[in-house]
């Protein structure tokens, strides 16, 4: 059964202030990658893959693993640092901080816990979002309703992953795909034209089974049996979930156009979720759009889910590639399945 939730920036009444609905901005962005990078090659000599077959099947050339004792959470509070940093605000000032993973430090307490503890946002109520790949945008579609409803003010929004802590290092067909980092974006209502003006979000839990980690929770506690069957890593039908990714991906993006009452040609730049460099090209294709206005880092990142559009939409903002007043589109696709998409005026 389809679920999905589509919310728009309208002049509405908060139910629980009676005060008008707030428009809702992102004031600062960081990003944290790990210093070591694990090339296609280095791979081709733990698994029979090849430069070329990455290269030419997902455009990835490179990706960044954590290091020995290095957390989520560590990566977490980089990028949230400089997030907070480029906001201009104290970390006191956060009353809501919400991680996207879906590799936490713990099963619990949350890695929100762990962050707002190495950064300091002693005020901020802390809670992990579960949505796979997705999570980023479903965070931040929840960050804009606490604060469009005036029940927060400042919220610290991070996609974390240390996916190579759950990646199948023999399984050629996932384990060439993955890689660690995080990204973070403060939020605030700012009283401008500026930010958020549509999101849509969704999910279909008929396809649990193609992107699935089957091992760790309470149905399969880790036992030293289940280790040794690998059951505590990413399992993944990988044509499955390339045909579903580009259908959702391109669905959510005309529904955050439609509620915006945009169209393609307004938008100066996608960041879409970075997993395959076809699937970008596929959704760049059917949208209608140049694909030099589709945003890439996963040449050098390859897939950290959570973190991937959390990173790109750092990256692209540091860099200047959006500029005050763009329309900026972020879709995104993921495990559950799940999907959203976000249209920003930068
Ligand atoms: O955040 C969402 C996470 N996941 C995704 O987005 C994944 C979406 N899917 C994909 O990106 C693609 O399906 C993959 C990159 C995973 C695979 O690409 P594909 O074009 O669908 O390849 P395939 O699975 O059909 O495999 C083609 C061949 C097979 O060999 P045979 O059976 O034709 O002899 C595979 O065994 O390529 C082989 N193969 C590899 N060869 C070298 C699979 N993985 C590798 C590899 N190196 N790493």
């Amino acid at each position: 059964m389809r679920f999905a939730v589509t919310m728009k920036r309208q002049p509405r009444l908060s139910p629980r202030s009676n005060k008008a609905l707030r428009t809702v901005s992102i004031i600062g962005t960081g990003s944290y990658v790990p210093e070591k990078i694990l090339t296609n090659a280095d791979l081709s000599r733990m698994v029979d893959t090849s430069d070329e077959w990455i290269t030419t099947r997902t455009g990835i050339k490179e990706r960044r693993i954590a290091a020995k004792g290095e957390d989520t959470s560590d990566m977490a509070a980089k990028a949230a640092r400089k997030a907070i940093e480029q906001a201009k605000i104290s970390p006191k000032e956060i009353d809501l901080l919400l991680v996207a993973t879906a590799t936490p430090d713990m099963l619990f307490p949350a890695t929100a816990c762990f962050v707002q503890k190495k950064i300091g946002a002693t005020n901020a109520a802390c809670l992990d979002i579960s949505a796979a790949c997705a999570g980023f945008l479903f965070a931040l579609e929840i960050a804009q309703q606490f604060i469009t409803s005036h029940t927060h003010d400042t919220v610290l929004v991070i996609g974390a992953e240390k996916l190579t802590s759950i990646t199948n290092w023999t399984d050629r067909n996932s384990c060439v795909l993955f890689g660690d980092g995080a990204g973070a974006a403060v939020l605030r209502h700012r009283g401008s034209a500026h930010g958020v003006i549509s999101t849509h979000i969704g999910s279909d839990g008929q396809y649990t089974d193609i992107l699935f980690m089957p091992g760790g929770g309470s149905r399969c506690p880790i036992t030293r049996e289940n280790v040794d069957m690998h059951l505590a890593t990413i399992h993944m039908s990988g044509k499955e979930v390339y045909k579903q990714a580009v259908t959702a991906m391109l669905n959510a993006a005309k529904k955050a156009l439609d509620q915006a009452g945009l169209s393609i040609e307004d938008i100066a730049c996608v960041i879409p979720h970075q997993a395959n460099l076809r699937i970008i090209e596929a959704i760049a294709d059917r949208l209608g759009i140049s694909s030099d206005k589709m945003f890439v880092n996963l040449d050098r990142y390859g897939n950290t889910s959570a973190a991937a559009v959390a990173i790109a939409l750092d990256e692209a903002n540091r860099s200047g590639r959006i500029k005050r007043g763009d329309y900026v589109l972020m879709v995104v696709f993921g495990g559950g399945l799940t999907w959203a998409s976000t249209i920003l005026e930068w």
